[in-house]
């Protein structure tokens, strides 16, 4: 598949099909994702493939994300955060660009994916995975073959609303305190936290949102 075909054409993919996922595929994306570009060629990216029933059921019963436990392979993606450029937190850029390229190669592979960050928090998952202090759980990536291929989605802005040059020379949208963004951080930091139980309880609101996002 051409590079522009599969940017474009890349969904996330929330339905699979009851199928495994080749061994030689699960290789050949994760392959992909070392090939990404890394701050400082640090390459401290690792694999967690996640395929015990128990572990994925622990990690199902503490996410909303009413996919997961149906995807057919899940791929924890961890970048070690023992970096010296905090100022821009490379480690987590570098494991995004890891990340892109296991989607785009799942895409030309005629597999589906989609990143999760709807997790439970992080204190948690370092202990349901075993996770050290020093790498960072960066994203759970979701992947099997797709029951449907969505069509892309529309860009929000034209190139020229995007592209400035030289200064920020944008119209201003945003004009100091946003209440509203205030009050969804706080309820998701309190959502991370609540216990799996009371979480569950808050399942059809979750998915309901994250429905939104799968058309
Ligand atoms: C960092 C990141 C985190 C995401 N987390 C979730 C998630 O927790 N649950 C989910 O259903 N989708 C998640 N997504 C997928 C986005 O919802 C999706 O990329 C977006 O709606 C655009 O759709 P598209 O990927 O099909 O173009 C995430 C995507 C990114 C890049």
């Amino acid at each position: 598949m051409d590079i522009f075909e599969a940017l474009k054409n890349r969904r996330s993919i929330r339905r699979f099909e009851d199928k495994p996922v080749p061994d030689e595929l699960v290789k050949k994306i994760i392959e992909s994702g070392q090939w990404a570009p890394s701050a400082c060629n640090r390459q401290d990216w690792k694999f967690i493939v996640i395929d015990d029933k128990e572990i994925r059921g622990q990690i199902t019963r503490n996410t909303s994300a009413y996919f997961v436990g149906k995807a057919p392979l899940l791929i924890m993606v961890l970048y070690s955060n023992r970096t010296d450029n905090l100022e821009y937190k490379d480690h987590l850029l570098s494991a995004a660009m890891a990340i892109q390229n296991m989607q785009l190669a799942a895409c030309s592979l005629g597999l589906g994916s989609c990143c999760v960050n709807n997790l439970p928090v992080k204190s948690k998952l370092r202990k349901i995975l075993n996770i050290p202090r020093h790498y960072d759980p960066v994203s759970l990536l979701c992947l099997g073959f797709p029951k449907s291929y969505p069509k892309p989605l529309k860009r929000k802005e034209s190139l020229d609303e995007i592209i400035c040059k030289n200064k920020f020379d944008f119209k201003v949208d945003f004009h100091g305190l946003d209440l509203k963004l205030n009050v969804k951080r706080a309820v998701r930091y309190i959502y991370y936290r609540l216990p799996a139980s009371v979480k569950k309880l808050m399942d059809p609101i979750a998915r309901k949102f994250e429905k939104r996002f799968d058309e």
